[in-house]
C-alpha cells in the first residue's frame, strides 16, 4: 500500500508538541502497512477522536485502530511498562487486540518507577536553585535517557532476565545519592506482569522494519513531542531528553535517511507550549485564555493548561531546515474562527493578518474556506516555502481538509 506521500512517510511535530500529530497519523495510517513510533515515552499524549469518542495514546502509535497493521515501538523509546500494559488493555476493551501485531525493540529502554521519582527530585532541585523547574511531564523521561546515555540503562532485551540484584544495587545507589527509597518489589512485580504479556513482542525491530521494506511494505513513522523540544536544537534546557526531529525518528527506528520519501510537519494555526521556557510569540493573558478555551488547550498527558500564543515564522523556518518538511498539516484552524485579526510573529515584529469571522468547523474542502482563511494558509506556504497538504478543522477524524 502506498499513498501520495511515498512508501516511507514521517509525521513530525513542528512546535512544542501537541500540534495534533495523533489525528493525522490515524488518518494517513489507512494508506500504510506498518506504523512505527521511534522516540520518547509516555510524556507523549496523542489524541484521536472517532465518532465523538476520544482516545489518548502515550506509547502505542495512534495508528493502531487500523486492524491488522503491524505496530513497532522503536529502539529510541523509553517504555514505562505498566502504562504500555494499560494501553494494550484499553485497546482490548475497545475491541482491538494489538498484541499479535505489536513488535517492541529489544534495544528500547525500560523506564522504571524510580525514574519517575527521580524526575520529581530533579525538578524540585531545579526549582530550589533557579526558582523554576523545566515543567516536565513527571513521566521519568530525563532520568531514563540519563541512564541510557550513561550506559547503565536496562533494555527490553533483559525483560526475561532476573534483575533482582541489579535493581537492589540501583536502589542502594539512589538512596545514597538522593536519599530516596525505591521499592524494588514494585519494580519486580511490574517486570513480571510485563513479561507475561509482552514476551512474544520483544524482537529485533531494525531487521524487521528493513525486511518489511524489502518486501515492498510501506512505513508510517509517528514522531513524538515537537522539533522545538529537541534535545540539541530546541530551547535548551527547556526541552525533552530525546531527539524529536526527523533525524531522531530515523535513528530511533534504525532507518537510513535515503528511505524517507516525505516528512509532514504538524503545526497548529497558532502555537502552544506546556512547561517552562521561552515562547516569544506568547499571547497576552486575555488572548491566551480565549484561545485556550476555544482550543481545549489542556495537556493530554498531565491536564496542565497550555500556554497559548501566535504562529512564529522564524520558528517555522528553523524547523523546516531541521526536518526538511515536504508538506504541512496546519491544525486547529477552526480555533481562530472568531478572531478579528491574527498576529503572526515575523523576524522584525508582528504582522496582523485579517481574521475570517466565520465557521470553518468540519469543512473538508479548501474551496469552502472563507477567503481570509485561504489567505492565512497561503501566507504560511509563501513564508515557509512548504506546501500545505492538510488543514485541521476540528478534532474528529473526518474534520480535515486535504489540499491539492
Ligand atoms: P499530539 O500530541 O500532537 O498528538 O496532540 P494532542 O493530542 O496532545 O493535542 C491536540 C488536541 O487538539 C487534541 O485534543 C485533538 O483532539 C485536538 N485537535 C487535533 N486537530 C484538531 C483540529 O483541527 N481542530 C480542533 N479544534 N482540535 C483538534
Ligand atoms: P506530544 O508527543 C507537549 C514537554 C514538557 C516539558 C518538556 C520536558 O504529546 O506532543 P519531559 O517530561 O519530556 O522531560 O518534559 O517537554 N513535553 C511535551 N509537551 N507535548 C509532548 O508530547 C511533550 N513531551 C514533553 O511539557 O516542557
Ligand atoms: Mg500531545
Amino acid at each position: 500500500m502506498t499513498s501520495s506521500f511515498g512508501n516511507v512517510c514521517a509525521i513530525i511535530g513542528a512546535q512544542w508538541g501537541d500540534e495534533g500529530k495523533g489525528k493525522v497519523v490515524d488518518i494517513v495510517a489507512q494508506h500504510y502497512d506498518v506504523i512505527a513510533r521511534a522516540c520518547g515515552g509516555a510524556n507523549a499524549g496523542h489524541t484521536i477522536v472517532i465518532d465523538g469518542v476520544q482516545h489518548i495514546f502515550h506509547l502505542l502509535p495512534s495508528g493502531c485502530f487500523h486492524e491488522g497493521k503491524p505496530i513497532i515501538l522503536g529502539a529510541g523509546m523509553v517504555l514505562h511498562l505498566p502504562t504500555l500494559l494499560e494501553e494494550i488493555e484499553e485497546m482490548k476493551k475497545a475491541g482491538f487486540d494489538v498484541l499479535p501485531r505489536l513488535y517492541i525493540s529489544s534495544e528500547a529502554h525500560i523506564l522504571f518507577e524510580y525514574h519517575k521519582k527521580l524526575d520529581g527530585v530533579f525538578e524540585e532541585a531545579r526549582a530550589k536553585k533557579k526558582g523554576k523547574g523545566i515543567g516536565t511531564t513527571m513521566r521519568g523521561i530525563g532520568p531514563a535517557y540519563q541512564d541510557k546515555a550513561a550506559r547503565t540503562g536496562i533494555r527490553m532485551e533483559s525483560l526475561d532476565a532476573d534483575l533482582t540484584s541489579e535493581l537492589k544495587e540501583r536502589a542502594e545507589s539512589i538512596k545514597e545519592q538522593f536519599g530516596l527509597d525505591i521499592d524494588i518489589n514494585i519494580e519486580l512485580k511490574n517486570l513480571e506482569d510485563a513479561r507475561s504479556v509482552l514476551k512474544g513482542c520483544v524482537t529485533d525491530t531494525v531487521s524487521l522494519i528493513h525486511e518489511y521494506l524489502e518486501d515492498g511494505k510501506s512505513i508510517l513513522i509517528e514522531g513524538a513531542q515537537g522539533a522545538l523540544l529537541d534535545l540539541d536544537h530546541g530551547s535548551y534546557p527547556y526541552v525533552t531528553s530525546s531527539s524529536t526531529t526527523i533525524s531522531g525518528a530515523l535513528q530511533g527506528l534504525g532507518l537510513p535517511p535515503k528511505v524517507l520519501k516525505s516528512c509532514i510537519g504538524i503545526a497548529k494555526a497558532y502555537c502552544t507550549r506546556v512547561g517552562e521556557g521561552e515562547f516569544s510569540s506568547e499571547a497576552s493573558e486575555d488572548d491566551g485564555n480565549r484561545i485556550r478555551e476555544r482550543g481545549g488547550e489542556y495537556g493530554a498527558t498531565t491536564g496542565r493548561p497550555r500556554r497559548c500564543g501566535w504562529l512564529s515564522v522564524p520558528d517555522l523556518l528553523k524547523v523546516v531546515r531541521l526536518n526538511g518538511y515536504t508538506h504541512w498539516n496546519i491544525t486547529k484552524l477552526d480555533v481562530l474562527d472568531e478572531e478579528d485579526q491574527i498576529p503572526v510573529m515575523m523576524s522584525d515584529g508582528y504582522q496582523n493578518l485579517p481574521g475570517w469571522k466565520a465557521s470553518t468547523k468540519g469543512l473538508t474542502s479548501f474551496d469552502e474556506l472563507p477567503e481570509n482563511a485561504k489567505k492565512y494558509i497561503q501566507f504560511i506556504e509563501e513564508q515557509t516555502g512548504v506546501p500545505v497538504a492538510f488543514i485541521g478543522t476540528g478534532p474528529e477524524r473526518e474534520e480535515m481538509i486535504m489540499k491539492e
